[in-house]
């Protein structure tokens, strides 16, 4: 069974891609809506909160866990690495591969939270397979909110004009290739992709779920059961989450006190 976790509904990105890769696989979800977002905190709180995460999965019989969080993955993989029993795979390594492969002009850009972006996290790992590449990286500090309160629809107008405003010096630099470095963000993939036409989208869930997968080697058969678990009232991410996954997820989400783990 694999774990995944992030801060709120960002990591379903990862769940998504497992499904259609391993279907047979149980999965259980942790989203920590109470806490979200954790891109504006500090370090050490980040560590705390993603230690409490993983313990939480780890209570749960997981042999395996998905960091699918680009600001945990950024800030704390190497802490969890060092302390976690079984398996760790973050959102780094895998969208920076998919980004080399995928850029035809070398210019790469990364979105993120402050946290993602402060630590230089995805520019090291696109650099240390491609050093000639031009990276340009911006924090995106308003997009983890607006995903959270649903505000995903093609035709937000808020949402719209803030993605203008985050993705005008991308479409400035000319990058043809884009790291969603925050696994919220490919929940506004339409608006983004309207502002930036014919740029590789990269979602860094989703890059790490095939990490996973490629990990996992022999996948089971059949359809295997997904748990959800949040830290707050579940309404919101069983209405947006269902949305995004194309599933109602109504019956099987619970809430938990992340501060016992
Ligand atoms: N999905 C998380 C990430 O990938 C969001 C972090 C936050 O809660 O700010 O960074």
């Amino acid at each position: 069974m694999i774990g995944i976790f992030d801060s709120g509904l960002g990591g379903l990105t990862a769940v998504k891609e497992l499904r259609r890769l391993m279907p047979g696989e149980p999965l259980i979800y942790f989203g920590d809506t109470g806490r979200v977002p954790y891109g504006s905190r500090s370090a050490a709180t980040i560590v705390k909160y993603a230690s409490q995460d993983a313990a939480f999965l780890l209570s749960q019989g997981v042999d395996a866990i998905l960091i699918a969080c680009g600001t945990v993955s950024t800030t704390a993989l190497k802490e969890l690495e060092k302390n976690l029993p079984v398996p760790v795979i973050g959102v780094v390594e895998p969208a920076a591969e998919a980004a080399v492969k995928a850029t035809k002009n070398g210019r790469i850009a990364v979105i993120g939270t402050s946290a993602t972006i402060r630590t230089g996290a995805f520019e090291a790992a696109i650099r240390a397979r491609m050093p000639e590449a031009e990276v340009i990286s911006r924090p995106c500090p308003l997009f983890v909110p607006l995903v959270e309160a649903g505000f995903t629809a093609p035709d937000c107008e808020i949402t719209r004009l803030t993605c203008e405003h985050y993705l005008a010096p991308i479409r400035e630099s000319g990058a043809d290739t884009l790291i969603l470095g925050c696994t919220h963000y490919p929940l506004l993939a339409p608006i983004l992709s309207e502002i930036l036409p014919g740029v590789t989208l990269i979602s860094s869930g989703a890059e790490a779920a095939k990490a996973m997968a490629a990990l996992r080697g022999q996948h089971s058969e059949g359809v295997a059961p997904v748990r959800y678990y949040v830290s707050d009232d579940p309404t919101l991410f069983v209405a947006s989450g269902g949305t995004f996954l194309g599933c109602d997820i109504s019956g099987g989400v619970e809430k938990i006190d992340i501060e016992r783990y």
